[in-house]
């Protein structure tokens, strides 16, 4: 909200509304609940493309030929395994350490183990970003199998990005049309212009420090509950309610008590969230799959009951809950997923950012005391 006083200048709490910097990498357009990678709707790509090709896209402005794909994958595949030692680092953290916390704390170390770690030329980033992309699945299952005790899983150069993840985590590759409606998340969640967790690896970016920093930090800003952590806390949600027949009346409950409803609002979408209907229907194949059809029937009624009640619709994070969940993958595991993501987003702001960069530094409007005197200690109370 904005305040404006006659000794104040105008803040506007939040940033809701400022345009901070120009960006080429997507558009939000609230008016028509859409969104663009690079000029392409999301939605579009979710049906024709690969997360590896829109990972490229992110980072070179344009599609892939079949060349560039081909060596783009290979890259990747190839930078997927982590070192020995990070592995007996991620063996030594605390069992029931967050796993948003073990993959903050990976990509850090990372940094350290980096060849390249302190060169913020475009040509290394770029080729930091693409270790960080292929590594951090490795990181992530590497942590969440060691706080169960089990073995760690090889990488396998043979599967694409998606399938990956689910031989690491999970040991197996599901069936094609449960790592298609995984792929699909993965394009949804890749980029969303300035959002929190964006911004934070610009700011970090424009202070000329490394791209391991910059992830780091967007780590951190990703986990809180207002942001990424909204995934698990909406599948949380669906399983405290149980069935469908107590959705309206849990609501009413939480709206006895003003309480934030996970999964629902949008800084930027107030009609709805374009990404929302593409995960929906993938979600809803994910229930056929499974044959389980309560956690979306229990989704169908919130969601009509918060548009009735309130006339706030819900955000990716809702139906991408659900969906995670029924793919097989444990709840603490759905945000750092995004990370595995997001880190595409990031870094193709971190080449921008670093292409035309101007230190990020805002102003404060002071409402503390006016200037004093220091008292001496004798005269302190
Ligand atoms: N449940 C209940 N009420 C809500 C919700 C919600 N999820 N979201 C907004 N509102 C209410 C606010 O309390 C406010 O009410 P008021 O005017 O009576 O005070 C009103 O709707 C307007 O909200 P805004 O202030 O415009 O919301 P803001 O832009 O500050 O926050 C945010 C957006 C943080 C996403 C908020 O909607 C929220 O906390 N949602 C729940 C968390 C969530 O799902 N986050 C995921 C975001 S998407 C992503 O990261 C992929």
């Amino acid at each position: 909200m904005s305040q404006t006083t006659t000794d104040q200048p105008e803040v506007r709490k939040g940033l809701v509304g400022v345009y901070a910097d120009t960006s080429a990498v997507s558009k939000v357009m609230p008016e028509t609940n859409s969104l663009t990678y690079r000029g392409y709707a999301v939605q579009e790509l979710c049906e024709e493309c690969s997360f590896e090709e829109v990972a490229y896209l992110l980072w070179h402005g344009e599609l892939p030929n079949q060349a560039q794909l081909a060596a783009f994958k290979e890259a990747e595949a190839k930078e997927r395994p982590i070192s020995e030692t990070l592995h007996k680092v991620i063996a030594a953290f605390p069992r029931d350490a967050h796993p948003m916390d073990a993959i903050r704390t990976a990509v850090s170390f990372l940094g350290m183990e980096d060849p390249e770690a302190g060169d913020v030329s475009d040509a290394a980033q770029r080729r930091k970003a693409m270790r960080l992309f292929a590594k951090i699945p490795t990181c992530i299952a590497a942590a969440h199998r060691a706080s169960k005790g089990q073995e760690v899983v090889a990488p396998d150069p043979r599967h694409s990005f998606a399938e990956n993840l689910f031989h690491l985590v999970q040991g197996k590759v599901p069936a094609p049309e449960v790592v298609k409606s995984f792929d699909v998340s993965l394009i949804l969640y890749a980029e969303h212009t300035f959002n929190a967790s964006t911004f934070t690896a610009r700011t970090v970016s424009s202070t000329g420090a490394d791209i391991h920093g910059a992830i780091t930090a967007a780590i951190a800003a990703l986990k809180g509950p207002l942001h990424g952590g909204a995934n698990e806390a909406v599948m949380h949600m669906l399983k405290e309610i149980g069935e469908p027949s107590k959705a309206a009346e849990w609501l009413k409950g939480k709206f006895d008590h003003h309480a934030l409803v996970m999964g629902f609002g949008h800084r930027v979408y107030k009609h709805g969230d374009s990404r929302v209907p593409t995960m929906t229907k993938y979600a809803e194949k994910m229930a056929e799959v499974v044959g389980d059809r309560r956690w979306m029937e229990t989704s169908r009624i919130l969601a009509a009951e918060m548009l009735k009640a309130k006339n706030i619709h819900p955000n990716l994070d809702f139906p991408t809950g659900p969906a995670y969940y029924l793919m097989g993958w444990e709840i603490p595991l759905f945000t750092p997923i995004f990370v595995a993501s997001r880190i595409t987003g990031w870094a193709a702001h971190v080449f921008e950012q670093g292409a035309d960069n101007r230190l990020i530094r805002p102003l404060s409007a002071y409402t503390g005391l006016e200037q004093r005197p220091v008292p001496p200690m004798s005269q302190r109370g």
